[in-house]
């Protein structure tokens, strides 16, 4: 007979672990972030007093750490912590009962961990490959495809052992992400080492690709690391804790099924909007731009699946506040996805591009979508792994309000501060000479940096408030005899 998934005693000793490293990264990654942004603001936080040590703490070298730390620490590690939760429960397994399971489930941790290791190590020392979101160098790609591998056996073992005939949204997702993610990382990553002509060195590589090629390859990458980092895994999340938090089935099983392929068929077509006038064949561009906007549908149809599962359970948002975590964050993925197509219509790019309106666009989704998808996840896992209820609901409203604060004045100082760059850059006078040179942008820029930097800052110190409750609800929440049905159980304090 089957065990009922309520008499399966499951394993979090993996989940844990990724909870762990998503804490440390997400202080580093975001911390390193305020340095960037208080170095634009004023060049002196490049501490060039340190002199001789002055190149590791440049924003050169800096920004790389920021954006694999916060997206493959952080972000990857939230996505992980999840799927040994999630996957146990949807597929009614346990790794108690499947110790290869729980085995390949450390190998993957421990490989993880060299990784970020090397990685950190690596870029603080300058070594890159110079393409964006794929900085590590070809050793460490190699790392990088046996961890995938490794998680790859995960999945496809978990789901071999099933109890649970039918796969849940949240596990479509996780797949395509795997798949995606394993096919565009090994094409982008065809490199010939350097060494192999006996005069390179044995860390240095080039790609196989040159010039337009190159690009169009980089950002067929970049593009779906957004998608299938930023956005699949992270729909995953949501399909699994919403229904679960809110105590209501997903709204329609119909719409998820649409959005998903949709959302798989259009995402990969969409890349050449990161390349609007350059050297790619102009059709392509314009590709890029058209799927970019069709990607309003399914990334819309997602994300009011979401939130029509609050109907009828709306009185929700004002009494538990994982669930207006996730609202926020549906909305910001809402927001995100309509400004990026925006931004892809030619005449719009023409202007944006380049400027502090993208890096405004990729922190409204990173900070309001991601960040929030992925705590929100914590602090609905934290509870039932340790059997102990949340330490604080006043920190988490807290939290919320700062770090909401911090992601306002992060995008709309870049809003604004992009939109006068682009307009500045373009402004000519009666003859056709430019009205401005470079320094006028710059220094007309300032107050916005400031502003960033501020609202950086509070998104930081939200983030703290946040490690601290999940540290004090581990260490010191009430204990909970029986895990809960839905809403997480928070102590009264
Ligand atoms: C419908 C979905 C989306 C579309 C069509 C879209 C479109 C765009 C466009 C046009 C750019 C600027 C390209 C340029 O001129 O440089 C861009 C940049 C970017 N977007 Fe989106 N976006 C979407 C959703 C998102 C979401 C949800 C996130 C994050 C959660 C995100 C993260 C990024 C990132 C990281 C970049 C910067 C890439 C770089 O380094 O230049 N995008 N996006
Ligand atoms: C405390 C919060 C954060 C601050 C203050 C911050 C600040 C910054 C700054 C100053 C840059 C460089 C922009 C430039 O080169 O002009 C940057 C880039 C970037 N950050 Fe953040 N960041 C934060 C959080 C995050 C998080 C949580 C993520 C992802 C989960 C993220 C992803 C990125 C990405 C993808 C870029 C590259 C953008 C592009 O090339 O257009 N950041 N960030």
């Amino acid at each position: 007979m089957q065990p009922s998934s309520a008499s399966l005693s499951y394993d979090y000793s993996v989940a844990k672990l990724f909870t762990y490293t998503m804490v440390i990264f997400g202080i580093i990654g975001m911390l390193v972030g305020v340095l960037l942004a208080f170095q634009m603001a004023w060049p002196a936080f490049n501490l060039t007093i340190l002199g001789d040590y002055a190149e590791f703490v440049a924003f050169g070298r800096l920004r790389p750490l920021h954006t694999n730390g916060i997206i493959y620490g952080f972000m990857l590690s939230g996505i992980w912590a999840s799927w040994y939760y999630i996957s146990q429960r949807v597929l009614k397994i346990s790794f108690n009962e499947h110790p290869f399971l729980r085995a390949l489930g450390y190998i993957h941790f421990w490989l993880y961990v060299v990784i970020l290791a090397l990685a950190v190590v690596t870029l603080f020392a300058g070594f890159t490959q110079n393409k964006e979101y794929i900085e590590l160098i070809w050793p460490i790609d190699v790392l990088v495809v046996v961890l995938w591998v490794v998680w790859g056996l995960h999945i496809w073992g978990a789901i071999g052992v099933r109890r649970e005939k039918s796969l849940y949204i949240s596990l479509w997702y996780f797949i395509a992400t795997f798949l995606a993610i394993a096919m565009l990382y090994i094409t982008n990553n065809l490199q010939i080492p350097t060494f192999i002509s006996g005069y390179g060195s044995l860390l240095n590589s080039v790609s196989m690709y040159s010039g337009t090629n190159d690009a169009l390859i980089q950002w067929w990458w970049g593009h779906n690391a957004v998608a299938f980092v930023f956005t699949s895994a992270v729909i995953a999340l949501v399909y699994y804790f919403m229904p679960k938090e809110a105590g209501a089935p997903v709204y329609s099983y119909k719409l998820s099924l649409y959005s998903f392929w949709s959302l798989m068929f259009v995402y990969l077509w969409a890349g050449g909007h990161h390349l609007i006038y350059s050297t790619v064949p102009d059709w392509m561009q314009t590709m890029g731009s058209v799927f970019s906007v069709v990607l309003i549908l399914p990334s819309w149809g997602t994300a009011i699946n979401f939130l029509l599962t609050l109907r009828g359970q709306w009185h929700q948002v004002t009494t538990n506040p994982i669930i207006k975590m996730l609202i926020l964050a549906s909305v910001f993925y809402m927001f995100s996805t309509l400004e990026g197509p925006i931004q892809s219509i030619k005449s719009v790019n023409a202007l944006a591009h380049f400027t502090d309106w993208i890096v405004g666009h990729v922190h409204d989704g990173v900070l309001g979508w991601v960040c929030f998808s992925v705590m929100a996840a914590t602090y609905h896992m934290v509870p039932r792994m340790y059997g102990r209820k949340l330490y604080s609901a006043k920190l988490i409203d807290i939290q919320f309000w700062v770090q909401t604060t911090g992601i306002v004045l992060y995008f709309t100082s870049m809003w604004i501060a992009g939109i006068t760059q682009g307009l500045m850059w373009r402004a000519v006078d009666d003859y056709g000479s430019l009205l401005y040179s470079f320094i006028d942008t710059v220094n007309a820029l300032h107050p916005y940096y400031v502003i960033r930097g501020v609202g950086g800052a509070l998104y930081f110190v939200g983030f703290l408030i946040f490690v601290w409750n999940v540290i004090k609800s581990i260490t010191s929440g009430d204990k909970v005899e029986k895990e809960p049905v839905a809403a997480t159980p928070i102590s009264a304090s």
